[in-house]
């Protein structure tokens, strides 16, 4: 799905991230399933994840992530108008995380709503609120990857237990004055031929929780790996470059590509076949693992404070993820 050009320009003002305190390291889940620090590494890239406490909810670490974008945008919560939370770990199916989250940090001006793209969760959220925002329904958005992928994890089966992480990220998108940054280009696709690659089968209307159904855990992420690396390595490329040929850039002008942050090796060879320097990829996959929808929203605020670009330098976000979804944007920050 593509766009026209926006009337009104729509800057990134803030971005904010959380991730739960505790560390689950390689050994400590080769202590509990047939794996090593050696394959996950070599296969994944991953070396830790982060998993949030039994109390900390979904919602708790989208409104931590929530705060630290407001301060940067200089932003009182009462100042939002819109609040988009992408998630696949909600709180509870109804109500929506957002709306918890607009208890939590006191924004009660926005209308509030979750998504459920998974990891493109979070570029679908911005697709969306950039086009309100431009068409001068709501002055600014405040949207939320937010995940405790540890709640769906089977813990048993070593071919995903070893992928997955919890945490937050959010960003404050707003109208841009002139001369600000702006979303240059966005892009995102479905292919829905392929729901059965990826997905959390129980606790739905289809499959709905009883004793029987979780003793054979169809509450957890089921995933056909291998299936979904290939076609994730094409979708991301071609979204990518859909992004980079509408905004009118070259590669070699991309100060900083954020990939969704699944597996090492999906990240190489995006980067090999979009001819953009590794050194200019943004990854911090080795320390939270996958986080689905709160991936790029994470990794994007950490490239942000870390100063992997600056004001008016090219970004590139590119997510992947259960649906098929897939999801790009192009930012001159
Ligand atoms: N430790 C040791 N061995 C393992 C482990 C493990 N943790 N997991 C699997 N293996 C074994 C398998 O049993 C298999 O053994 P066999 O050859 O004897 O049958 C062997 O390792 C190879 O398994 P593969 O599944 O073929 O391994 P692969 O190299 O494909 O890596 C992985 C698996 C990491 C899951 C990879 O396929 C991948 O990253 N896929 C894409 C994931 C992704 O991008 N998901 C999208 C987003 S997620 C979301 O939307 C929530």
């Amino acid at each position: 799905m593509s766009e026209k050009t926006s009337v009104i320009d729509v800057c990134i003002a803030g971005t904010g991230s959380y991730v739960p305190e505790k560390i689950l390291t390689n050994e400590e889940l080769a202590a509990r399933v047939d794996t090593s620090d050696e394959w996950i590494v070599t296969r994944t890239g991953i070396k830790e994840r982060r998993i949030a406490a039994d109390d900390e909810f979904t919602s708790h670490m989208a409104s931590k992530a929530a705060r630290r974008a407001l301060e940067q945008a200089g932003l009182e919560p009462l100042d939002i108008e819109l609040i988009i939370v992408a998630t696949i770990t909600p709180d509870t199916p109804t109500p929506a995380t957002a709306c918890h989250v607009q208890q939590q940090i006191g924004a009660f001006n926005a209308v509030a709503f979750d998504i459920s793209a998974a990891c493109s969760g979070f570029l679908y959220a911005m697709k969306i609120s950039k086009r309100l925002i431009s068409d001068g329904a709501f002055k600014n958005a405040l949207i939320i990857g937010a995940e405790k992928l540890s709640t769906v994890t089977n813990w048993e089966d070593r071919s995903t237990c070893v992928l997955f992480g919890d945490g937050a990220g959010a960003a404050i998108l707003r109208r841009a004055e002139p001369g600000e940054g702006s979303i240059v280009a966005t892009e995102m696709g479905t292919d829905g031929n392929l729901t059965h690659l990826l997905e959390i089968p129980g606790g739905g209307s289809a499959c709905p929780i009883t004793s029987e159904n979780v003793n054979q855990h169809t509450h957890t992420l089921n995933m056909q790996g291998k299936e979904v690396f290939k076609i994730a390595v094409n979708r991301m490329k071609e979204a990518a470059e859909k992004v980079i040929a509408r905004a009118g850039w070259k590669a070699e002008e991309i100060a900083c590509v954020i990939p969704h942050q699944a597996n090492r090796r999906i990240i190489d060879a995006i980067a090999d076949r979009l001819a953009v320097p590794n050194e200019r990829v943004f990854i911090n996959l080795h320390k939270y693992g996958n986080t689905s929808a709160a991936s790029i929203a994470i990794a994007m605020d950490e490239a942000n404070r870390t100063g992997a670009f600056k004001r008016g330098e090219y970004i590139v976000l590119v997510a992947f993820g259960a649906g098929l979804t897939w999801a790009a944007a192009a930012i001159r920050w």
